[in-house]
């Protein structure tokens, strides 16, 4: 039951991710191309774009050591798992990706702060974590075309 609940919801919140992801990268690129100065709404989507990923790797760490039956099995030993593709992937590639992408959403999230604001100079410290980010969650995504691969959707049946 635990594990249906949090495999929905971090299925779900994965949407959160990427579209937040692309939202402010998008937002950065174009300020920073037409020399806009960073403002407290700039401000305030970078602070959601961090949050939401955060959010995500807490209901991640969550499923890996409480709820998921493949996350149990990999811990067991990470070396057998490393031979298994699926566990492979699930507990070594993915939890470890996705944990990079969300220390480079801070990093650079802080390192956009330590900047003039009066300046495009955020928004480029910005975009570069949010391009290295979205690069390491597109390649840790199961996408349903993979072998391990997972549905695009979850409902409760599935
Ligand atoms: C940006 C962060 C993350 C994204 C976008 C993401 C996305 C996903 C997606 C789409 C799935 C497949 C869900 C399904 O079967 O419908 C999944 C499964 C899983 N994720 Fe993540 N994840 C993230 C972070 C993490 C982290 C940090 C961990 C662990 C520390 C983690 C652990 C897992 C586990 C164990 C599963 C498989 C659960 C199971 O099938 O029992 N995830 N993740």
């Amino acid at each position: 039951m635990l594990h249906a609940l949090l495999l929905w919801l971090h299925s779900w919140f994965r949407w959160a991710v990427v579209v937040t992801t692309l939202v402010v990268g998008a937002r950065c690129a174009w300020a920073w191309a037409s020399g806009k100065s960073w403002s407290q709404r700039d401000a305030a989507r970078a602070r959601v774009w961090v949050s939401v990923l955060d959010t995500q790797v807490l209901l991640g760490m969550l499923l890996y050591f409480f709820a998921s039956p493949q996350a149990a099995i990999a811990r067991q030993s990470l070396r057998a798992a490393w031979s298994d593709p699926s566990l492979r992937f699930f507990g070594i590639q993915h939890p470890l990706s996705m944990l990079a992408a969300a220390a480079i959403a801070h990093a650079s999230w802080v390192w956009a702060r330590r900047t003039d604001d009066a300046t495009r100079e955020p928004f480029r410290r910005l975009g570069l974590g949010i391009l290295a980010a979205i690069v390491l969650i597109l390649l840790a995504i199961p996408w349903p075309f993979l072998t391990y691969g997972r549905p695009l959707t979850r409902f409760p049946w599935q």
